[in-house]
C-alpha cells in the first residue's frame, strides 16, 4: 500500500482502457462505456482559490508561513502532543479556518454534478471546511478522512462538548475546557498522531470499485490517505487535475495529468463532457452573493494577494498566541522554577509520530 512506482509512465507506452491519456479520452470513456462508479479524492488545492490556504506550497501554504514562528514544527499546530502542551495556536488558527466564511469552488460543484449525474461513488477529502457539503455533494456520499468541525469533544474524558459555547470559543480564539473534567475541547478534526474517523476505514477498499478515479487539489503526503490512488485496480483510469504531479499518479499507462489550477482543470473536463454550462449553473447556485462570486472571478493576480493577505492574518494571529503563551509560561517557571519553555516544546516534538505519517 502506498509503495506505487512514481516513475513517469513511458510515452510510448499505450493506455490499455482510454484511447489515449488526454482529458477527452477521459470524456469519451465516461460517455461510451457507461461508467458509473466514480471516486474523488481531494485535499485543500481545491478550496485555495475561495481564499482558503493549503498546508505544503511554498509560498502561501499554512505550513512554509509558520517556519519563521517559535513552533517545535509547523505541523506542531495540528499535533495531538503539542496541543495537551499549547492549544493556543490551533484556536488561532481554527477560528480562520472554521466553515462559514467561505464559499464553495467549481472545483466543489463538479464533485456535485458528478453525483447529479449519478455517477459519484464516494468523495474522498482531507478538508475540514466542508465546502463539499456546502456545495450541495449529500453527506452520505463523503468521507472526512481528517475529520470535520462538525462535532467537539474533550481530549480526556471523550465527553461530548455542546455547539453553541464551540462556536463562541472557535469565534474568540479562546480554548474551550470539558465541564466534566476540565480537559481540553478540541473539534473532531484527526490531529497528527490521531487515528481516522471509522468511515475511513470502512470505506477505503472503495476504489477497487470504482471504474474512474479523479484526485484533485492534494500533495498526496499524508498516510493512508495518501494510498487510496493506489487501491484502484490496474487499468482503472485515474486522472490528477493538479498545480503538480503528485504521488505515483502518472505511473500507469492509463493515468491522465491535467496539470494546472483545479478551477482550469474541471472546466476543461466540463467542456470535453459537454457540461459547461451546467457546471457554471451550479456554481452559480452555490454561489448566490453576487459580491462574492465577483470576487472569485477576479483575476489570479487578485485572488493571490488575497490569499497572502489571509495567510499574513493567519500568522500573525498563531505568533501573538505563541507570544502570550511563552510570557505566561516564563511567569509559572520563574513561580515554580521548573524546566525551561523550550525544553517542553523539543520534548513535545519527539512525539509527532502518528497514524498520520509523513512519507
Ligand atoms: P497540501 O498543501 O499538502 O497540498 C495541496 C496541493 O494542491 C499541492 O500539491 C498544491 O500544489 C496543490 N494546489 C494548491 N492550490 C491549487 C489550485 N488552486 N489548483 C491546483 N492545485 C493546487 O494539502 P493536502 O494534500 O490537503 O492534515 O494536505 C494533506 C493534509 O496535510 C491535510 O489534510 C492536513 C495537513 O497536515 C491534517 O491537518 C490532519
Ligand atoms: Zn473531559
Amino acid at each position: 500500500m502506498g509503495n506505487e512506482s512514481s516513475t513517469l509512465v513511458d510515452e510510448n507506452t499505450r493506455p490499455s482502457v482510454l484511447e489515449a491519456r488526454t482529458v477527452d479520452a477521459v470524456a469519451k470513456y465516461i460517455k461510451e462505456k457507461h461508467v458509473r462508479r466514480i471516486v474523488v479524492m481531494v485535499g485543500a488545492g481545491i478550496s485555495t482559490s475561495a481564499g482558503i490556504p493549503d498546508f505544503r506550497s511554498p509560498e502561501t501554504g499554512i505550513y512554509s508561513n509558520l517556519v519563521h514562528l517559535d513552533l517545535p514544527d509547523p505541523e506542531a499546530v495540528f499535533n495531538i502532543n503539542f496541543f495537551r502542551q499549547n492549544p493556543k495556536p490551533f484556536y488561532a488558527l481554527a477560528r480562520e479556518l472554521a466553515p462559514g466564511q467561505y464559499r464553495p469552488t467549481i472545483a466543489h460543484s463538479f464533485v456535485k454534478l458528478l453525483h447529479d449525474k449519478g455517477l459519484l461513488l464516494k468523495h474522498f477529502t482531507q478538508n475540514i471546511d466542508c465546502l463539499e457539503r456546502l456545495a450541495g455533494v449529500p453527506g452520505e456520499h463523503i468521507v472526512e478522512a481528517h475529520g470535520s468541525f462538525a462535532s467537539q469533544r474533550c481530549i480526556d474524558c471523550k465527553s461530548e462538548y455542546p455547539d453553541e459555547p464551540m462556536k463562541h470559543a472557535i469565534a474568540k480564539g479562546e480554548v474551550p475546557f470539558c465541564s466534566v473534567c476540565r480537559g481540553l475541547v478540541k473539534p473532531d478534526i484527526v490531529f497528527f498522531g490521531e487515528t481516522l474517523p471509522e468511515s475511513f476505514f470502512h470505506n477505503r477498499t472503495l476504489p477497487e470499485e470504482a471504474d474512474l478515479c479523479i484526485v484533485m487539489g492534494t500533495s498526496l503526503s499524508v498516510q493512508p490517505f495518501a494510498s487510496l490512488p493506489s487501491f484502484c485496480k490496474d487499468g482503472t483510469p485515474r486522472v490528477l487535475i493538479n498545480r503538480e504531479r503528485v504521488g505515483g499518479m502518472g505511473s500507469r499507462p492509463d493515468d491522465v495529468l491535467i496539470l494546472g489550477d483545479c478551477d482550469d482543470g474541471v472546466r476543461k473536463f466540463a467542456r470535453a463532457l459537454g457540461w459547461e454550462e451546467e457546471l457554471e449553473r451550479l456554481w452559480e447556485e452555490a454561489n448566490p452573493n453576487k459580491k462574492a462570486r465577483e470576487e472569485e472571478l477576479a483575476p489570479p493576480a487578485t485572488r493571490e494577494e488575497r490569499l497572502e493577505e489571509e495567510i499574513d492574518r493567519l500568522t500573525a494571529e498563531v505568533d501573538r498566541t505563541l507570544e502570550i503563551s511563552d510570557a505566561y509560561q516564563k511567569r509559572v517557571r520563574r513561580k515554580l522554577d521548573g524546566p525551561s519553555p523550550e525544553s517542553n516544546r523539543v520534548s513535545g516534538l519527539a512525539h509527532v509520530f502518528p497514524h498520520l505519517a509523513q512519507k
